[in-house]
């Protein structure tokens, strides 16, 4: 299939590589991305040849800057709550419950729904230079691709906490203490090390592996998710939301208001 904003090349018979190609946007998620990752990761899901598949960004900056700000920036608070529901139907929760184990070799900035993406990957490795975080509040809204909950499950609610209310970013050597990603190595080495990991989980059972992170994900509630998409909807009714996503497109700090 041909995709606008994604490269897919099969490494070998079992293991796919993805990667998000709009390396001008920084990789921001716009709705065709989303839809053609869907797309994209739902044949490899598919294909009984493939059993590990590698999310990357293109570009040596990022592997994903964040959903689109551009995009729904003029977005009602109806469309913004669609947004978010669609968009964790569409990818988010969807890859968490494939049965064909997705790597994030998280290259560059994972920022916004980039980590959320990241986040809800069955594992994540970073190069060096990788940043991570998530910078919603500093646009007026919240995480709204499942990062309110998964980032608290993934490091605990107080590191969760500071990261979201703080919005400031993360080095990889501090996500790697915090236990967000499992390695971090030269960015020249990522892809290598990301192949390293697809080979030891290609020697074991693709049926055991489907079936081991559907118990781990059973163990995960996600009653939050819904309250996450009511509440990122209710963000876009604000002057707040106005100010932090027009600041960002005119390069300035947000004036906020206040409650
Ligand atoms: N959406 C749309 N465009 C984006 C983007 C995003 N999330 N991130 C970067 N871009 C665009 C910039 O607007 C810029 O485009 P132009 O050249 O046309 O102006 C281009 O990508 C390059 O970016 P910068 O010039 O800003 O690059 P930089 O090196 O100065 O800064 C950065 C890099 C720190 C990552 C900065 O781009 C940035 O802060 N990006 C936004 C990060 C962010 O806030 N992400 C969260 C988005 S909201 C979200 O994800 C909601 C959700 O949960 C559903």
């Amino acid at each position: 299939m041909k995709y606008n904003n994604l490269i897919v090349k099969d490494l070998s018979i079992h293991l796919r590589l993805i990667t998000i190609n709009r390396p001008k946007q920084l990789n921001a998620l716009n709705k065709e991305v989303i839809s053609e990752l869907h797309d994209a990761l739902s044949a490899a899901e598919e294909d009984n040849n493939i059993r590990v598949v590698i999310l990357m960004g293109s570009g040596e900056k990022a592997f994903v800057a964040g959903a689109d700000i551009k995009e729904f920036m003029h977005f009602t608070p109806e469309q913004g709550r669609a947004l978010s529901e669609e968009g964790k139907r569409l990818l988010f929760d969807y890859v968490e419950n494939m049965h064909t184990p997705v790597i994030a070799a998280i290259n560059g900035y994972a920022l916004g729904g980039g980590l959320e993406l990241a986040l809800s990957a069955h594992l994540r490795i970073a190069s060096e230079n990788a940043k991570m975080g998530l910078p919603e509040v500093s646009l007026g809204v919240i995480p709204g691709y499942g990062g309110t909950q998964r980032l608290a499950q993934h490091i605990g609610k107080s590191r969760a906490m500071e990261m979201i209310l703080t919005a400031k970013m993360i080095d990889a050597s501090k996500a790697f203490i915090y236990g967000l990603v499992s390695e971090v190595v030269p960015l020249e080495k990522l892809l290598d090390q990301a192949v390293e990991m697809a080979e030891s989980i290609m020697k074991n059972s693709p049926v055991a592996i489907g079936l081991a992170i559907e118990a781990i994900n059973a163990s995960y509630n996600r009653s939050g998710s819904a309250k996450e998409s009511e509440l990122f909807g209710k963000a876009f009714e604000s002057e707040d939301f106005k100010e932090g996503t027009t600041a960002f497109v005119e390069r300035r700090k947000p004036v906020f208001k206040g409650k």
